[in-house]
């Protein structure tokens, strides 16, 4: 495995290499949800190429970006252990230079995250065309669990025609359920006990859905029940083009959960 901190060696890398790439763009932190990516990917493709990049653009300025976990020398092993070709772990200066052209998310990017995290999308989006036009991927790779990032990217890659398969990936989970994320660390005992109830809203709903209720202020109700002690900031039920549904469309649907737990904001999600 080489690690990469150049544009140069990257681009260089990328020049040599023509069969395909699997892509894996991460903040680091790597965790067991972000190792069943980078395995998808190996399983997928010829090279495997993964970033680890805390980027600036899609933090608030009120956000953790500075407390932000940053574990680079375990990612690398993790990286190494899960057989990665190209680790790309470029420095901040070298990702943005001062004259940036900004990219806009569309409308859509203000609805739910956008709504508490004006502008985090645009930094998303930012960064990962840059990521992309440098890694050239044939497939890139993204969980389920930012859902609303997935279908911005998705979208992205079809209006700009970029010859990338965006593959979405299931949610991996804590033995109790636990969506996992690099910002479970943040959550105190008391907390992390607590967060079982956002995923056992969604079970609650996928429940309900089973028995034919498929209408969504009942479903969010319900849900809402089961998370009355909880800090919700928002229960959505959205098609998988991210509009808000007043019935579940089988197959086609998403319900979206964010709990807050002091600072720390979890999301988690269910495809229905
Ligand atoms: O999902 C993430 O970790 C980040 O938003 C991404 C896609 C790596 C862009 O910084």
């Amino acid at each position: 495995m080489k690690v990469l901190k150049t544009i140069e060696e990257l681009q260089n890398v990328r020049k040599s290499i023509t069969s395909t790439v699997g892509f894996v763009p991460t903040m680091g932190a790597l965790h067991d949800g972000h190792i069943s990516l980078i395995k998808q990917a190996r399983n997928e493709n010829d090279i495997v190429i993964v970033s680890i990049f805390v980027n600036p653009t899609q933090f608030l300025p009120t956000e953790d970006l500075d407390a932000y976990p940053r574990k680079d020398e375990a990612d690398k092993r993790i990286c190494e252990m899960c057989k990665v070709d190209y680790v790309f772990m470029p420095e901040i200066s070298t990702m943005y230079t001062s004259e940036e052209v900004l990219i806009k998310a569309p409308n859509k990017s203000y609805i739910l995250e956008g709504r508490t995290r004006p502008g985090h999308f645009d930094g998303v989006l930012q960064i990962v065309l840059k990521l992309f036009g440098l890694t050239q991927p044939t497939n890139a790779y993204f969980g389920k669990k930012d859902a609303q990032q997935l279908s911005l990217i998705t979208q992205m890659v079809r209006n700009l025609f970029l010859p990338i398969n965006i593959i979405p990936c299931e949610i991996i989970r804590e033995a109790d359920g636990l969506a996992m994320s690099s910002r479970n660390v943040y959550l105190n005992e008391v907390q992390r006990k607590d967060s079982l109830l956002i995923c056992k809203s969604l079970y609650t709903a996928a429940s309900l859905i089973g028995k034919n209720e498929l209408n969504s202020n009942v479903l969010k109700q319900r849900m809402n029940d089961v998370m009355s002690t909880l800090d919700v900031e928002y229960i959505a039920i959205v098609d998988r083009d991210f509009n808000e549904i007043e019935n579940i469309e089988l197959k086609n649907s998403i319900i979206l959960v964010v709990a807050r737990f002091g600072n720390t904001r979890l999301l988690d999600n269910i495809w229905v």
